[in-house]
């Protein structure tokens, strides 16, 4: 990583890798499909240690799940201290990618051969996640629609460190 990369506190910025992320999920997306694809979304985007300038940074990729026209993507991050000889997992994130044809209309894609128990882990969580985030997307949806300044919702931020002074 070179100081270029670098944010206001000296450390690589988050964008930086996730555009690196980003990349390499198209990468092993496009492989598998046998065509071009889209990022849809990215779930668990959390950075768990910093990177560093000079460190040696490292994507590993697998598709973990497909759909029908979708694949799932998870990439870890590892950073490497070349002097030190120390690694760090810094995150590791999930990437759906949509596969899309010449025409650009969405593409079915192959299907997986799982071989290994951990590809069965992996296949399955991310069916699980699918699952789950349909679930709170649905919910957040119907929080947003039914949403009323009331009695429940001022109980619910009660020993939120917020103070209600609504104006007009
Ligand atoms: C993503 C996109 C193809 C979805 O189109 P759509 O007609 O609404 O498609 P569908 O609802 O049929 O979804 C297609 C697949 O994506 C999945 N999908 C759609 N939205 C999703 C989301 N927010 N998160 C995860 N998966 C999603 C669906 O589950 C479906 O999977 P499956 O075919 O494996 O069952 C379309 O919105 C698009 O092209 N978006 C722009 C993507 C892009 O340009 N990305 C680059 C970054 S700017």
């Amino acid at each position: 990583m070179i100081p270029a990369y670098t944010n206001f506190g000296g450390k690589i910025h988050g964008g930086i890798l996730l555009s690196l992320m980003d990349k390499v999920a198209y990468v092993c997306a496009s492989k598998h499909a046998g065509n071009y694809c889209v990022t849809v979304s990215v779930d668990n985007v959390n950075f768990i240690a910093p990177v560093e300038v000079g460190d040696l940074v490292s994507l590993k990729a697998s598709v973990n799940y497909v759909g029908s026209t979708s694949l799932v993507v998870g990439i870890r991050v590892i950073a490497e201290n070349v002097q030190h000889g120390t690694v760090k997992h810094t995150n590791t994130c999930y990437f759906t990618m949509v596969a899309k044809d010449s025409e650009g209309v969405k593409a079915q894609v192959p299907p997986l051969i799982l071989e290994q128990p951990d590809d069965i882990r992996r296949f399955a969580s991310a069916l699980r996640r699918r699952t789950l985030r349909s679930n709170v997307s649905k919910r957040m949806q119907d929080f947003k629609t039914d949403f009323e300044v009331n009695d429940e919702v001022r109980d619910f931020i009660a020993d939120q460190r917020c103070e209600i002074n609504l104006v007009d």
